[in-house]
């Protein structure tokens, strides 16, 4: 079976990181490796309240599309981060979404 990477995509242009993001697909393609990108500007990822929850073992109270696209990074056999550069870091969608991965 196929093997598949999850990439995540935090721009919200579909411009130079998700092309750089198809050229890595196409590269892993060549290699029978599926690429499911993920935009994650097109998801309902809500801020991290710090509740501390997850943290605490316990569920997040959050429901948007977060815990979908981290099944599919469970599941996956390799996952890609791509963000373009803000200020010197990611952007903030990326780092939200992060912060949402702390259990
Ligand atoms: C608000 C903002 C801040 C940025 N900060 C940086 C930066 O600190 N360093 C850098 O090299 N590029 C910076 N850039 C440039 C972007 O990282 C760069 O244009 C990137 O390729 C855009 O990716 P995209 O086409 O996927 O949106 C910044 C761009 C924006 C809009």
């Amino acid at each position: 079976m196929a093997k598949t990477v999850v990439a995540l995509i935090g721009s919200k242009r579909k411009k130079n990181t998700y092309s750089l993001v198809t050229q890595i697909a196409s590269v892993l393609k060549q290699h029978d490796i599926d690429t499911d990108l993920v935009f994650l500007y097109d998801n309902e990822i809500k801020d991290c309240v710090g509740c501390q929850a997850c943290i605490l073992g316990k569920r997040c109270a959050l429901t948007d599309d977060a815990p979908s696209i981290r099944e599919k990074l469970s599941k996956a056999d390799g996952i890609i981060l791509a963000s373009p550069v803000y200020m010197c870091s990611i952007s903030g969608r990326m780092k939200t979404f992060i912060d949402r991965t702390a259990d």
